[in-house]
């Protein structure tokens, strides 16, 4: 009994050194730079892990394990069970058929043949036959079917440098059945207030699991609350990056947050119809203390969205 005991602290100490040596992943972390797609592709392939860390990969550790903290994913969120989140897809690359290597990003179904995602996901000169569209599973390692992709249309005011204006409608190539994916809605026009300061929203995704993990084969999602833009856009925080057509959600103190990987899917809210305020977008790393993470406003683009949704 009493060997078992020193012999599990050990573990459970040589576990947590090994955990403090992962945390340098932090150069990974700055992504106040939108990325192409092909830097997003990598969350579960360790080699590009590895070049991307500047050191081995990062994996799930017994520290991990023996805390319980294999439950912290998205960052610090939950399972998406059947039904909650049917609106979510995942972007794929069409050249690589295994789903947890080729997803890439997330987007949204909005109408029967089209999804919402970010900018920043698709472009670089990404063309349509270069990508696919994942329904139909909760699971990137079974299930689900892929859709074509007919045309990407990004917003005309998109800026890489700024990560202004970061969305993006793609066109598919048939419609998805409702046993695949249904539609979530968007706020109508600018002046909604589904987004105001302080409300309970969610984010959803198969992106990583903390700055440099790598992402999860379950769909997962956090709670969180969307933060006024002047406290996360003060000196301590974004220091006026956060433009008109951002939001940012998640506490100031950190911890929950979406990550790599989780770019161009939803944020919404439950009224309790759900309304989609959000697209993921960007975030000086995940889950710092007073960097929430910084979505795409949809609301602010009502207009653009209903002229390519129809
Ligand atoms: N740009 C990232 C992606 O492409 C999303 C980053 C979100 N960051 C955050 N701290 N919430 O997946």
């Amino acid at each position: 009994m009493k060997i078992q005991a020193t012999q599990l602290l050990t573990l459970f100490l040589a576990a947590l050194t090994f955990t403090s040596t992962d945390s340098i992943a932090q150069p990974v972390a700055n992504n106040a730079k939108a990325r192409t797609p092909s830097e997003y592709g990598i969350v579960l392939d360790e080699s590009r892990l590895t070049k991307l860390v500047g050191s081995k990969p990062l994996q799930r550790t017994m520290a991990d394990i023996l805390l319980g903290k294999e439950n912290e994913r998205i960052l610090m969120g939950k399972i998406v069970q059947q039904g909650e989140v049917p609106w979510q897809v995942a972007l794929v690359y069409a050249g690589n058929h295994n789903n947890r290597r080729a997803q890439f990003c997330g987007g949204s179904l909005v109408s029967k043949n089209k999804v919402l995602t970010a900018a920043h996901c698709v472009d670089e000169g990404t063309l349509a036959t270069q990508i696919a569209v994942l329904v139909g599973t909760l699971n990137l390692a079974n299930g689900g079917n892929r859709v074509s992709v007919k045309s990407i249309a990004i917003h005309p005011q998109w800026r890489v440098n700024t990560n202004e204006n970061d969305l993006a409608i793609l066109t598919l190539d048939r419609d998805v059945s409702p046993t695949e994916a249904s539609v979530v809605a968007l706020p109508q026009n600018p002046a909604d207030t589904v987004d105001r300061d302080g409300v309970l929203v969610t984010v959803s995704g198969w992106g990583a699991t903390a700055e440099g993990m790598a992402g999860s084969d379950a769909l997962l999602s956090a709670d969180i609350n969307v933060t006024a833009t002047a406290i996360c856009n003060g000196e301590n925080g974004y220091n006026g990056r956060i433009k008109s057509g951002m939001l940012c959600a998640g506490p100031i103190e950190g911890g929950r947050d979406s990550c790599q990987g989780d770019s161009g899917g939803p944020l919404f809210v439950y009224l309790p119809v759900p309304v989609q305020v959000g697209v993921v977008s960007w975030g000086d790393g995940c889950g710092r203390k007073n960097f929430p993470g910084v979505y795409t406003r949809t609301k602010v683009y009502s207009q653009w969205l209903k002229s390519q949704i129809g």
